[in-house]
C-alpha cells in the first residue's frame, strides 16, 4: 500500500456529540470510541443537563458504558437556558470534568424545550464564563418564525454573534456546525476566541440532498443542508490552513420511525463512519494533508488541553456502510450514507 493510500494521525477527538441516555448510550458510544479519545458532550437531554451534579451523574452512565481499558474521557457540558444559576460556572471550572457551556436559542427544535429566549437575561453568566476562560458553545439560528429556515443561521450571526463578541470580547466561544458562508465569514474576521466546529454532512451534502426522487429524512438536521455556494465556503474554510476550525460530528441519533414521521425530528447519525466521512471530503478537496489539524489538533488546542499522544490509520480501502444500526430496546438507526460504499477505512 503506497503512502497516499495510508494515512497516519494523531487520534482525533469529536468536539461536538450526541450520545442521548440509557440505554441508547450503549448503541451508539461504541462508534465514538473506535476512533476519538474525546469528546464533548452535548446536554440536551430531557430534562437538560444544567448543574455540574448533573452532569456528574450522566458523565458516570456515560462512563459505564465504556468497557475496560479503553482510555475515553467524556468532555461534559451545562446547557444554559434563562433560569441558569451562574455560580455553576465555578463549580464547572472547579470541577474539572465541565469543559464549556451550550447555548440553545429558545425553542430551536421544538417549542416546549428551554433555552435561551433573551441574550441579555444570559450576560451575568457569560461575564463569568469570560472571566473564568469558559468557552461558550452556541447553536446559531434564528428562531424567529418570519426568517425563512435556509436564513437562520445567517440572521444570527448577523444580529446575535456579534453583539455578543463585542460585549464580552474575551470570551471563547464555538460557532458549532457552521454551514453558511456568513458563518465563515464571521469566524475568520474574529479574533483567535472564536473558532467553529463543521459535521461531516455539511461538507458533503448540499440541500439537494434533502429532496432526492422524494423528501429524506435521514438527511434533516438544523442548521439545515444549505446552497452547494455555502457547502464550498465551509469546506474551503476547513481547507485553507486556518487553524479555527474543527472537527464535530454532530451526530445526533433519532429512532428511525421519529425521523419517518409527518413531524420528523431533526438530528442526522454519523458516528458510525464520521472520521472516514471526513476523510472522504477532505480528499475530494485535495487537501487530505489538512486533516489531521482539523481533526486532531485545532480542538485540543482551542480547548486548551492537551493533544493526544496515540494515533489513529486510515486507509484506501472500500467498505460497505450498514444500511441500519440497532438502538436502545428494538428501535433502528439510520446512519448517514446508509448502504453506501466509502473508499477510506479506519484501520484495525
Ligand atoms: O439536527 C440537530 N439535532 N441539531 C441540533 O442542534 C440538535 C440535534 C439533536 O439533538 O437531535
Ligand atoms: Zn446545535
Ligand atoms: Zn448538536
Amino acid at each position: 500500500m503506497s503512502a497516499s493510500e495510508r494515512i497516519t494521525l494523531i487520534q482525533p477527538d469529536d468536539w461536538h456529540l450526541h450520545v442521548r441516555d440509557a440505554p441508547y448510550i450503549a448503541s451508539v458510544l461504541p462508534a465514538t470510541l473506535r476512533c476519538y479519545r474525546r469528546a464533548i458532550i452535548m446536554p440536551n437531554l430531557h430534562p437538560p443537563v444544567t448543574t455540574v451534579a448533573a452532569a456528574a451523574a450522566y458523565r458516570a452512565r456515560i462512563m459505564s458504558a465504556v468497557p475496560a481499558g479503553i482510555d475515553f474521557e467524556p468532555l461534559m457540558t451545562l446547557y444554559l437556558s434563562d433560569s441558569f444559576d451562574v455560580a455553576e460556572i465555578r463549580r464547572a471550572k472547579e470541577s474539572g470534568f465541565v469543559h464549556a457551556v451550550k447555548l440553545y436559542p429558545k425553542g430551536i427544535a421544538h417549542k416546549a424545550q428551554p433555552g435561551v429566549s433573551d441574550i441579555e437575561v444570559t450576560f451575568p453568566t457569560l461575564e463569568a464564563m469570560e472571566k473564568h476562560a469558559f468557552p461558550l458553545l452556541v447553536h446559531a439560528e434564528s428562531t424567529d418564525n418570519n426568517v425563512d429556515p435556509f436564513d437562520r443561521e445567517a440572521k444570527f450571526v448577523e444580529t446575535t454573534l456579534g453583539r455578543i463578541i463585542s460585549r464580552f470580547p474575551g470570551l471563547r466561544v464555538v460557532v458549532e456546525h457552521i454551514s453558511t458562508r456568513e458563518a465563515v465569514d464571521f469566524v475568520l474576521a474574529a479574533g483567535f476566541n472564536v473558532a467553529a466546529t463543521v459535521t461531516p454532512q455539511h461538507l458533503l451534502l448540499n440541500r439537494g440532498a434533502l429532496f432526492e426522487s422524494g423528501i429524506r429524512p435521514h438527511h434533516y438536521c438544523i442548521p439545515l443542508l444549505k446552497r452547494e455556494e455555502h457547502r464550498r465556503a465551509v469546506l474551503k474554510a476547513i481547507t485553507s490552513g486556518s487553524r479555527k476550525f474543527f472537527l464535530g460530528t454532530d451526530s445526533a441519533p433519532h429512532a428511525k420511525h421519529l425521523k419517518e414521521s409527518a413531524c420528523g425530528c431533526p438530528g442526522i447519525y454519523s458516528a458510525h463512519a464520521s472520521l472516514e466521512l471526513y476523510a472522504m471530503a477532505f480528499e475530494d478537496a485535495h487537501a487530505i494533508h489538512h486533516l489531521e489539524a482539523f481533526a486532531s489538533l485545532n480542538g485540543p488546542d482551542f480547548y486548551r488541553l492537551p493533544r493526544n499522544t496515540s494515533t489513529v490509520t486510515l486507509e484506501k480501502k472500500c467498505w460497505k456502510l450498514p444500511a441500519e444500526i440497532q438502538y436502545g430496546d428494538g428501535e433502528i438507526l439510520i446512519p448517514l450514507f446508509a448502504d453506501r460504499t466509502l473508499p477510506w477505512r479506519l484501520a484495525t
